[in-house]
């Protein structure tokens, strides 16, 4: 399972996603909101290294950048650093997020709605700042669909969607995820859950279709394909 030959599969009008994140075996990504929880041991660490050096891109919501300030790229293995794209509604990114790499071009997309003079600050630090219209289910939101049918427009054939809480849920209510791995760490946090309220208008989740799962370190790593019922 773990051996990654073919896992990326072209999809029509926007990047392959996968999505992954660390969890605790009570399905807790942080402790408390807004605060950092290294979960992972070193051997799921550099798992999710490889993964990351597999894909085009790699996505984080806002949220992630202020609580973790994540470099997004694959120190731990040799590889090519995916290019990094944030969701930020507002451009509350600060100017020291450690993502921001000119020789990256990063993509903060956002709306209409983010302060110009944050806009003029990113992109004098490399950044490509992409407005996109609102979600039509939060208004407040940048709109999944209009980011995806741009990276494809830029040639990002696969996007890796490492978190957090919000933009995990948010992908998977919107039915935007091929593959799922999930780095599960064995103890109890009783904090934050990586996904939220799936139940919208529907009663149908998503299941695991040839779904695995390996041991690594103290770790396991859970990994399938995504269907919906
Ligand atoms: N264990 C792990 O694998 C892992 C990985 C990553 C993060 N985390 C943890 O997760 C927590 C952060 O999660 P979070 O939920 O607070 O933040 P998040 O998911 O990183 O970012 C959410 C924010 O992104 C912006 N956004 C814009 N468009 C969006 C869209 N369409 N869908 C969703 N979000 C959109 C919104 O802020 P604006 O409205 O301001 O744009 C939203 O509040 C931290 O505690 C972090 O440590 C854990």
């Amino acid at each position: 399972m773990l051996t990654t030959t073919n896992w990326i599969e072209p999809r029509k009008g926007r990047p392959f996603i996968t999505l992954t994140y660390t969890q605790s075996l009570d399905g807790s990504i942080a402790a408390r909101p807004s605060t950092a929880l290294a979960l992972s041991g070193a051997a799921a660490l550099t798992f999710t290294h490889h993964l990351r050096a597999m894909h085009d891109a790699i996505l984080v919501g806002i949220g992630t950048v202020l609580t973790n300030n994540p470099a997004l790229t694959v120190r731990y293995v040799p590889g090519v650093n995916p290019r990094p794209v944030i969701l930020d509604s507002l451009l509350n990114c600060p100017p020291t997020a450690r993502f921001l790499d000119v020789t990256r071009r990063p993509i903060v997309a956002t709306t209409r709605r983010a302060d110009v003079v944050r806009q003029r600050e990113l992109e004098a630090l490399g950044a490509q700042i992409l407005y996109l219209p609102a979600e039509r289910e939060n208004a407040a939101r940048v709109n999944l669909h209009a980011l995806l049918a741009h990276l494809h427009a830029e040639s990002i054939s696969s996007l890796m969607v490492e978190g957090g809480a919000r933009v995990i849920t948010s992908f998977l209510r919107a039915r935007l995820v091929d593959r799922i791995v999930i780095t599960i760490v064995p103890t109890l946090v009783g904090g934050v859950r990586g996904v939220t309220d799936l139940l919208s208008d529907t009663q149908h989740f998503p299941r695991l279709r040839n779904a695995a799962i390996e041991k690594l370190g103290d770790d396991w790593i859970a990994a399938g394909e995504i269907v919906w019922d």
